[in-house]
């Protein structure tokens, strides 16, 4: 069966203002395409690129789940550093990817549009052009419908639907462990994720207001190329499990 790649962006005042994929038979395409359509509320541009899927990899999800809740954000920051370094991410580079990402990784302060990848000993950034960084993209649920409702009914968010088949994608094409929180300013909730953490759903990473915030990959330097190749280029779908434990 033919499965196609369908993803959207849209632009407001200059700036990405919304961006969503899915990976369906040609049965969905044109209900998913109605779909994507309608998200940006409001837009100057939208694209739509419709890819036919070629050489498609399958992983079962694998990320044990759990959360953490902290009365400050020093604390949930510290704990996110702690985790981090539990993964094998020296101590100085995770402090350094919290503090990357509490400034604002890009150039000037700004949020990127991607992750910035970064080795885990030297801490050197290893991305080509620090505004973009990278993204995890041609990636879904193998049954989309079900992982929202389940997640949804775990006390996840829309959000988290994505952001747990993103971690899987990015332990499959061997990035180490993840940082992230969002810089909608409204959203202080994010997580590490790591092959022994799991997803770690932490919060409050930042306080409400701030609209800084990021994806830090920890990607060993020899393994740049590849790992990159990978966010960037591979078909993955994950495979929906029956059930996700409660999320808090
Ligand atoms: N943030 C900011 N800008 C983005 C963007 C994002 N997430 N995605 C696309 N853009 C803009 C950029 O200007 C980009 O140009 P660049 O490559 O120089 O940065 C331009 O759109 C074209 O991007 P491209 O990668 O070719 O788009 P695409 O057609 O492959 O679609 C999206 C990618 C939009 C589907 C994907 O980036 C996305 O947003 N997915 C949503 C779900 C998701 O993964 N969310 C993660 C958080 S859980
Ligand atoms: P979000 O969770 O959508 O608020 O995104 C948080 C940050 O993650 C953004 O500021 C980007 O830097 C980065 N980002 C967004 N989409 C992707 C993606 N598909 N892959 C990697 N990083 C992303």
């Amino acid at each position: 069966m033919k499965l196609y790649s369908v993803r959207m962006h849209a632009v407001k005042d200059g700036r990405h203002a919304s961006g969503a994929e899915r990976i369906v038979p040609r049965e969905k395409l044109e209900s998913v395409l109605v779909e994507l359509a309608r998200r940006p509320k409001a837009f100057e541009l939208m694209r739509i690129t419709v890819e036919e899927v070629k050489e498609l990899n399958r992983v079962p999800f694998t990320l044990k789940l759990s959360s953490y809740r902290f009365s400050s954000v020093k604390e949930a920051r510290a704990f996110a550093a702690e985790l981090l370094v539990r993964e094998g991410v020296k101590k100085e580079v995770a402090e350094k990817a919290v503090r990357l990402l509490a400034e604002g990784p890009a150039p000037g302060g700004r949020v990127m549009r991607g992750a910035v990848l970064m080795d885990p000993v030297t801490g050197e950034r290893l991305e080509e052009d620090p505004s973009r960084g990278v993204r995890t993209v041609r990636f879904d649920w193998s049954d989309r419908e079900k992982a929202r409702e389940l997640i949804l009914k775990a006390g996840g968010t829309e959000r988290t639907v994505d952001a747990l088949a993103l971690a899987q994608k990015n332990l499959f094409c061997g990035v180490l462990a993840e940082l992230c929180w969002s810089d909608d300013p409204s959203y202080v909730t994010g997580y590490v994720a790591g092959r022994s953490t799991g997803y770690a759903r932490i919060t409050p990473l930042k306080e409400k207001g701030d609209p800084k915030g990021g994806r830090v990959y920890f990607v060993k330097k020899e393994e740049l190329e590849r790992v990159r190749r990978c966010l960037e280029e591979a078909f993955l779908l994950v495979e929906t499990p029956d059930t996700f434990p409660p999320l808090f």
